[in-house]
């Protein structure tokens, strides 16, 4: 069983087809998936999408490489989501100056404030760093001094180093599909050193496609060929990485 942790079904790329998309999904033991929002509008639809599925959760939350269209407003939209159910986690936020490095002081305001909305309504962070991991480390450090952090680096591209200090904050580490790319060597050494029960696996649909897809449209039934690179890496079977990446989202995820 698979649980793909970081989809945009609620992407345009989707629009029409979603539901087939899910269906297949299913039909390969990809039995649970998270759809991921970024913005006003990808929020309410990851909500309105997993409301029509089972096994299927939404998160809301505000990108950071869109700060400068956020305010006050867009935050209270994102905490109304959390008091839904259906709502099992605060995210995408983070930091991000490989497009944005001139937006920095906003977007560390922004990914605090979605801090505080974690733990106020206790729902893991869905947490999106690129090019701004001490930072992001330094945020995350500061807010884990009062509170005990719950939450997850998507898609993590950093060294092992810095993997093992996340994990210390409390934090899972989740690996898509450039951990398959053949010349991905951070991310193989990352998928063998991170703790077992610490490492989630997802897609991040449509972008991102594994090895043998690398630069065609990825989607959910792609997290078995993650699940199968990380198996190989470590000496496991697909299936036995496929089940504690599974008991550990649901573990993070609060899921039933
Ligand atoms: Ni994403």
């Amino acid at each position: 069983m698979f649980y793909d942790t970081h989809t945009h079904l609620n992407a345009d790329d989707f629009k029409e087809n979603y539901d087939e998309i899910i269906k297949e999904a299913n039909s390969l033991n990809v039995k649970y998936l998270n759809i991921v929002g970024f913005d006003k509008n990808t929020n309410f639809l990851a909500n309105q999408i997993a409301k029509k599925y089972e096994n299927i959760f939404a998160s809301a939350g505000l990108h950071p490489t869109d700060v400068n269209n956020f305010d006050e407003t867009d935050l209270r939209e994102v905490e109304n989501y959390l008091k839904q159910d259906i709502t099992v986690a605060v995210g995408e936020c983070g930091l991000d100056y490989y497009w944005h490095k001139e937006t920095r002081e906003r977007q560390i305001e922004f990914f605090k404030k979605q801090i505080d909305l974690s733990k106020k309504y206790n729902k893991p962070l869905i947490i999106h760093v690129r090019d701004a991991m001490q930072d992001a480390y330094d945020v995350l450090y500061e807010a884990s001094k009062d509170h005990k952090l719950k939450g997850v680096m998507h898609c993590y591209s950093g060294s092992s180093e810095m993997a093992n200090r996340f994990v210390n904050l409390g934090l899972y580490i989740s690996l898509g599909g450039p951990v398959t790319f053949k010349n991905a060597k951070e991310p193989k050494e990352v998928a063998k050193i991170v703790p077992l029960d610490r490492l989630l696996i997802e897609t991040d649909c449509p972008f991102l496609a594994p090895h043998p897809y690398r630069g065609k449209q990825n989607k959910p039934v792609y997290v078995t060929l993650v699940a199968e690179e990380i198996a190989a890496l470590r000496g496991l079977t697909i299936e036995e990485v496929g089940n504690v990446t599974t008991n550990n989202a649901k573990r993070l995820f609060n899921i039933k």
